[in-house]
């Protein structure tokens, strides 16, 4: 059961299907346009999306908004410090900040960053400062059947091949992502870790986490991996911290709050050369584009996080909604990953060619069916036209993922996520392809819009 009471209630908004098909139209079926108040059970993101405890709540009361040395900021550097074990400690406003700022000091034209899988902003981050993203995660990773434990691990092979290819000087860091979002939210193990730390360190080459979703990650690995039985997740999560040299993070995510991020690491100099670049984007190093009272909700939200009730339940309700879709017929990522359960949309639509964007004509679908939002993870996101001959480049998976906002969800919303799917499963052979009206060439999926082929 959840390990907490409500407290407080949000009506959900109900429509029908007339209007929905009026607001998909409306929104070039990008499901990025709609509006919220469109939406009954919205599974676009569990970013920023958690419900703060009363804890967190009262900690807002007790912001501190000095633009320098807020006693927020050192509460929150204190906790990020023990979590983390790294001493240099950098906010920002949210994830892809702390990848921009990362990436923009570090990276030279033509250096390769090889990440398990780079999220569609790390990549987009890495590109943007004209560095290559590799994604280096094991082939299991990309096949949808295969009940792998750890299906975000890092092929050290791939690695190799990297190095091979470049040198070690063109490798100014490796990430690590935990756990793999664009991989189905699947964790990396400790041994996995160890031995990409190992790999990094015997090359010089430094190693990141990008830690979204650090905490999830470590209760997979103590329910997965017997060498983590025994230990707390806080044991668990300063195991992999332990073996890196800094991580980004959105603690939009395994930070419970609606807003916030952070850098950290242990090379000074780099932290100073961050923070100078900080100062400039975001803000002064002890806010770093946050209120004092966000860094509050921070720190606290990074300790709940470490409960293990709440992690039981959370990485178990989003099992238990895996379970039941797969149990109606719709064919989902298996294994079960932490934060979301990813329909592959291959199999749920076979008649849809990939050059018709399977995932996003699901993804619309559902909209359609029953007022529930997905995001597309597939061609629209990852697909790259060649500028001179016009023909696509794919990625491997067309998956819409059904992302478990914390906190916030009861299993019986779930439950009728669920019959939603097998509604559209009855009818699937009416749901047809999309092709692309207008795109923009960085983060395309955001903006692109779209409308159904016809014939
Ligand atoms: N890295 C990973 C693995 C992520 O999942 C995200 C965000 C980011 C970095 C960027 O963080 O949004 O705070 O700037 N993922 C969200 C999602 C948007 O829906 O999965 P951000």
């Amino acid at each position: 059961m959840e390990p907490f009471k409500i407290k407080v209630v949000e009506p959900l908004a109900f429509t029908t299907r007339a209007e929905r098909a009026e607001a998909l139209a409306q929104a070039g079926h990008n499901l990025f346009n709609l509006p919220a108040s469109l939406i009954t059970i919205d599974l676009l993101t569990d970013s920023g999306t958690s419900a703060m405890s009363d804890r967190q709540w009262s900690a807002m009361m007790l912001g501190d908004e000095s633009y320098a040395g807020s006693r927020n900021f050192y509460a929150f550097e204190t906790v990020v410090r023990r979590v983390t074990g790294y001493r240099e400690v950098i906010p920002t406003h949210q994830g892809r900040v702390a990848e921009n700022l990362l990436f923009s000091t570090v990276l030279r034209p033509g250096d390769r960053v090889p990440n398990n899988i780079h999220f569609d902003t790390t990549r987009a981050n890495v590109e943007h400062n004209r560095g290559v993203a590799v994604n280096c995660v094991i082939d299991e990773a990309y096949d949808q059947t295969v009940n792998h434990p750890f299906k975000g691990n890092m092929d050290l092979a791939k690695l190799d091949r990297v190095l091979a290819e470049v040198g070690r000087d063109r490798i100014p860091l490796v990430m690590l992502t935990i756990t793999n979002n664009s991989g189905g939210g699947q964790p990396v193990s400790l041994g996995n870790a160890r031995a990409t730390a190992d790999w990094c360190h015997g090359h010089g080459i430094p190693l990141y986490y990008d830690a979204c979703r650090f905490a999830e990650n470590a209760y997979l690995c103590k329910t997965r991996d017997t060498g983590c039985a025994g230990r707390s997740i806080e044991e668990i999560a300063r195991a992999f911290f332990a073996l890196g040299d800094g991580c980004t993070m959105s603690a939009k995510k395994d930070g419970l709050v609606n807003i916030g991020g952070f850098i950290a690491m242990n090379d000074e100099a780099l932290a100073a050369r961050v923070s100078s670049m900080l100062v400039l984007i975001e803000g002064f190093t002890t806010y770093g584009g946050l209120a004092g009272r966000d860094l509050e909700a921070m720190a606290r939200g990074l300790e709940e996080v470490l409960d293990e009730r709440y992690l039981e339940h959370r990485v178990g309700q989003v099992r238990r909604f895996g379970e039941r879709l797969q149990a109606l017929g719709a064919p989902v990522l298996l294994p079960i990953g932490g934060h979301a359960v990813y329909l592959d949309a291959r199999r749920f639509l076979p008649h849809i060619p990939q050059e018709q964007f399977p995932a996003q004509a699901l993804a619309c679908a559902l909209y359609l069916e029953g007022g529930v939002r997905g995001v597309e993870i597939g061609g629209l996101m990852f697909g790259k036209p060649d500028e001179a001959t016009g023909t696509w480049e794919w990625p491997e998976l067309e998956l819409v993922r059904l992302a478990v906002p914390r906190r916030v969800y009861t299993d019986s919303h779930l439950d009728y996520v669920a019959e939603v799917c097998a509604a559209l499963l009855a009818g699937r052979g009416a749901v047809r392809g999309l092709r692309i009206v207008s795109r923009s060439p960085v983060l395309p999926h955001f903006t692109a819009r779209l409308e159904p082929v016809v014939g």
